[in-house]
């Protein structure tokens, strides 16, 4: 797609962001972040007297740990998302107001969920605070994403954030996380019906570019947390938990949308739309081959575990 079609396609599209940001002002709740965190928990670390961190300090299971942290730093990065909007979106009109918008809702996840840490002694504060520098440092880069799969993308990443957060939020066995991390999902959920509507507007504006975009994204979809450090070790591990994993991955958020936009039922696709939508089907089965020997093997080790 050429920089004047895209631009065409900004113009187009921008009734239907006019419309859902209209929408999801009106539904979407003011929270407010303080609320969320057991302030009463929280004492001074050794710098001001107070005791050193330590592992044992921790509630958490290993688990429920790995997987707040990379959500958090995941959503420590919001700069570089910001940016990223801003190149794809622009500044202008109904698409910069979303933009806005749409980074100060993100700008409170992660304020929280370091607040819930810190006061509840979730997690080692000096790794934490490295792991950030190095995240923000490494930024994200989408590969200057066309409009059409920038959108997809965050269709299917806003989704993966939400299911990501609810099911962290169950791991935690600590109510008071479960409280913050659905509240956050709940944005989260608000986020991603707005780019499925948008997706929803374009693939009837422009089908068969709309869904290559949706095919290329299911295909090559890498979750924004992958610039964390560590991100393969904590990925298994939240896998090997059953927060996030390709099974989930599928079932619940790639899966959702493919039939949400209606993709399989669609008609007078031309000779692209038909190619675009026979990759996609054979980038689903990949994944849905993937994730049931991902299954299996998990089920295979715990198994195997004394
Ligand atoms: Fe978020
Ligand atoms: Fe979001």
């Amino acid at each position: 797609m050429t920089a004047f079609e895209t631009r065409a396609l900004l113009k187009q599209l921008e009734a239907t962001v006019e419309d859902n940001l209209d929408r999801h002002l009106a539904s979407a709740e003011d929270w407010l972040p303080h609320e969320y965190v057991p302030w009463s928990e929280g004492r001074n670390f050794a710098a001001l007297g107070g005791e050193p961190w330590s592992a044992g300090q921790s509630r958490l299971a290993p688990a429920a740990r790995a997987a707040l942290e990379l959500n958090l730093l995941t959503e420590d990065n919001l700069p570089s998302y910001h940016a990223e909007l801003v190149n794809t979106f622009g500044r202008k009109g109904a698409w910069g107001t979303w933009v806005n918008r749409w980074t100060a809702e993100e700008g409170r996840h992660a304020s929280c969920i370091r607040d819930y840490l810190l006061v509840t002694r979730g997690t080692d504060p000096e790794r934490l605070e490295q792991a950030r520098m190095a995240t923000l440092q490494a930024g994200w880069d989408s590969g200057d994403k066309p409009l059409l799969h920038s959108c997809a993308y965050v269709s299917f990443q806003e989704l993966a954030t939400r299911v990501s957060h609810r099911n962290t939020g169950r791991c935690c066995a600590d109510p008071v996380a479960e409280r913050l991390l659905a509240r956050i999902a709940m944005d989260e959920n608000l986020h991603m019906i707005f780019y499925r509507n948008v997706v929803q507007a374009a693939l009837e504006i422009a089908p068969s570019p709309t869904l290559r975009a949706i095919a290329d994204e299911v295909a090559g979809f890498v979750m924004p947390g992958s610039v964390v450090p560590g991100f393969a070790r904590r990925a298994v591990r939240v896998a090997q938990a059953g927060i996030y994993d390709l099974r989930i991955h599928h079932d619940d958020v790639i899966m959702p949308l493919v039939r949400h936009w209606g993709i399989f039922e669609a008609e007078g696709l031309d000779a692209d739309g038909e190619r675009a939508r026979e990759d996609l089907a054979a980038a689903l089965g990949a994944l849905d081959a993937r994730a049931a020997r991902f299954v299996e093997r998990r089920a295979e080790a715990q198994a195997a575990q004394p």
